[in-house]
């Protein structure tokens, strides 16, 4: 099994570019199954959550063609409605073919995810939505079971913003027959860059990005060229990195439109920020970060998926701050991983309360999701001595070639 490991030095700088966000692609090649035409795609990051979709695609007959960050998708010749559970296990985003696949063909035999590291994590919603636009759906053996010789127009509220299930729905709505409006949907802007493609493709779509979706079902779907947006975490990632080693990077290829929450509380730490079309720079002037309060909610509020690099901002910074968790219950694994590095971190049901240090101790560690693994990067990146990083599969999920791009920047960085 690969490790990372990483001798804690002094600040990076320079420039990074970002890859195309992972969470808008995933939907995007799933939105592949809605037409027998081709979907051309572009800036497709090369990390493994994608391989996986990839390779399930071609596993239900799909024809793929990659070459480098470009993909082309052709669902011309579908012989399966099966997702394993093999699948699924490794990549929840695997349940993004329920919604297409039972749309276009009636009929889907899609795994249940079962828990994750970082939470229960239920598919209630996109299972209900289904329901009320027609689907039979049962619960077999661990499968999720669904049939609908033409799914209908429905009007579905849901009781959580979820961003799969609101992809899901979306998707599936397009090839229903009459009007489907969904209410409560998760706002991050993935599902809009998702409507912009189905949109290009030739779904009647209104109100995508905003609570409110309208989407008037169409017979078929046709061909569309796109380009996967940036990779908002990861530039939050880097950025925050940054900021811990007390540097200064610019991130390109990024979109700082999507950051803003983000980027708000780095401010608050004390790096100065400049922004332009697709790019910003963080500067610290190396100085310490201060600790800032963390409430994670969804988009357009503190994203979960950086509350586990502000854990380790926090645990190196000048103060003490909360990070309280409110998406995953289940999601401060990363913390007892700081902890062995010499934090200071005291749990409190979903409220971490952090007092920062000067230093953290390299030490042996190990990653537990794809985000706590980021966390650990951060913290060794800014400790006294080697740190160790076991189980860094988790890491290749979703960074693209981190190690080196750290590398670029400076950081004594290897894998082994
Ligand atoms: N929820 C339900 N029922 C459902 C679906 C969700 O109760 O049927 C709850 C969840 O338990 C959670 C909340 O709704 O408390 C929000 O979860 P959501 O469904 O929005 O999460 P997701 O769609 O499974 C996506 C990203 C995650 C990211 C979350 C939140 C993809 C493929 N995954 O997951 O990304 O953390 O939204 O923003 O888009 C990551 O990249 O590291 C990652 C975990």
């Amino acid at each position: 099994m690969e490790k990372i490991i990483i001798t804690g030095n002094g600040p990076l700088s320079g420039e990074v570019r970002v890859a195309g966000a992972k969470n808008a692609a995933l939907p995007i090649i799933a939105a592949g199954l809605l037409s027998a035409e081709p979907l051309t795609i572009s800036n497709v990051p090369a990390v493994r959550d994608i391989s996986t979709a990839l390779e399930l695609m071609t596993m239900l007959g799909a024809k793929v063609e990659r070459s480098g960050t470009d993909l082309t998708i052709t669902s011309a010749n579908i012989s399966s409605l099966h997702v394993p559970y093999e699948m699924v296990k490794t990549m929840r985003g695997s349940i993004l073919m329920l919604g297409p696949l039972l749309a276009r063909f009636g009929e889907a035999d899609v795994s249940l995810p079962g828990g994750c590291a970082i939470g229960t994590r239920p598919v209630n919603e996109h299972i209900t939505g289904l329901e009320a636009m027609g689907a039979e759906i049962d619960i077999e053996g661990g499968y999720i079971k669904a049939k609908a010789k033409r799914l209908r127009g429905a009007h579905y509220t849901f009781d959580v913003p979820s961003v799969t299930a609101t992809e899901n729905l979306l998707m599936a709505a397009t090839l229903a027959q009459g009007t489907t409006i969904l209410e409560n949907c998760a706002l991050e802007p993935e599902i809009g860059d998702l409507a912009l493609l189905l949109t290009q493709m030739g779904a009647r779509i209104s109100g995508a990005g905003t609570s409110t979706i309208r989407i008037e079902g169409v017979d078929a779907l046709g061909a569309a060229t796109h380009q996967v947006p940036p990779d908002r975490i990861e530039t939050g990632t880097f950025l925050v990195a940054a900021a811990v080693t007390r540097g200064d990077i610019t991130v390109t290829g990024t979109n700082p439109d999507f950051l803003q929450h983000v980027l708000g509380k780095l401010e608050q730490a004390g790096a100065r920020l400049e922004t332009g079309p697709d790019w910003i720079k963080l500067n610290m002037a190396n100085r310490q970060p201060r600790a800032v309060n963390i409430t994670t909610a969804p988009y357009p509020a503190f994203p979960t998926d950086m509350q586990a690099q502000f854990m380790a901002l926090n645990a190196l910074a000048q103060g003490s701050a909360t990070v309280v968790e409110n998406i995953f219950e289940n999601r401060f694994m990363h913390v007892a991983e700081l902890q062995r590095m010499g934090a200071d971190i005291e749990l409190q049901g979903h409220t971490a309360i952090v007092r920062g240090l000067e230093r953290l101790q390299g030490a042996p560690v190990m990653a537990t999701d794809l985000r706590a693994s980021a966390c650990l990067i951060i913290a060794a990146l800014a400790a006294n001595g080697q740190t160790t990083i076991d189980r860094v599969y988790h890491l290749d999920r979703g960074y693209a070639n981190i190690d080196t791009k750290l590398a670029a920047l400076g950081a004594v960085i290897s894998r082994i």
